[in-house]
């Protein structure tokens, strides 16, 4: 467990179905406009357990209870997509976004992807500099990709070493998640251009 600056300590752990409801309750604070449904993180969490598995999903769990923020990844054809990452604003700036970013490269390590995108608003300047941080760089524009606002998407791109991140610390997912990519990649615009998320 790692101390956050609002107080209590914070640790890691899968999502599950249950915590979907408190999920639910940070997407409404942190994307008001462009809220993921229950049913979207349902379907999610589908393809997180399995042998088949493609997804990684996980929460920040506050020590005396209540989430503190989550983040989500998908992997296909050895690409990793960052679905979505979000800390609450009790809990923004003390290094917890950078925690669960870190964590997912890991698991995208962990599904033998050698790239990992993701799409982020082109005004949100803070989420942008994390992913800088972490070696992304940009790689493109969607124009229009957030409906119903039409904002256009910043395309940002990491290469990961063979090996994982840093050596890879994260463990082997159990079988693989290998779909093939542009499924992968279609369904992901299908999610978007529904909830309009990076
Ligand atoms: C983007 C987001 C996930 C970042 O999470 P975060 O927990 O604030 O990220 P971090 O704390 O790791 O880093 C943020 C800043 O805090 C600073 N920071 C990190 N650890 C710190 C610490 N212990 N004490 C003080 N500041 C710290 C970092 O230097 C960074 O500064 P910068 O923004 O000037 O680069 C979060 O702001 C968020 O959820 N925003 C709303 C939703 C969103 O935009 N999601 C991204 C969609 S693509």
């Amino acid at each position: 467990m790692t101390a956050g600056a609002a107080g209590g300590a914070v640790a890691l752990r899968e999502m599950r179905w249950w915590d979907i409801d408190a999920v639910l309750g940070l997407e409404a604070e942190l994307f008001p406009e462009d809220a993921w449904s229950a049913g979207m993180f349902w379907s999610e969490l589908a393809g997180a357990r399995g042998p088949r598995r493609s997804r990684a999903y996980l929460v920040a769990e506050r020590e005396g209870g209540g989430l503190a923020g989550y983040g989500g990844l998908g992997a296909a054809g050895g690409t990793g997509d960052v679905m979505t990452l979000g800390v609450t604003r009790a809990y923004q700036g003390t290094g917890l976004g950078a925690r669960l970013l870190a964590a997912l490269l890991d698991a995208a390590a962990g599904f033998g992807c050698h790239e990992v995108l993701l799409e982020v608003r082109m005004d949100n300047e803070r989420a942008q500099r994390l992913y800088t941080r972490f070696g992304f760089r940009p790689v493109g524009i969607r124009r229009g990709y957030y409906q119903p606002g039409g904002q256009d998407a910043l395309v940002m791109r990491l290469e990961l070493p063979p090996g994982g991140r840093e050596g890879h610390r994260g463990s082997p997912p159990e079988g693989g998640g290998e779909r093939h990519r542009e499924r992968h990649r279609e369904h992901r615009r299908e999610r978007h251009k529904e909830s309009g998320r990076e």
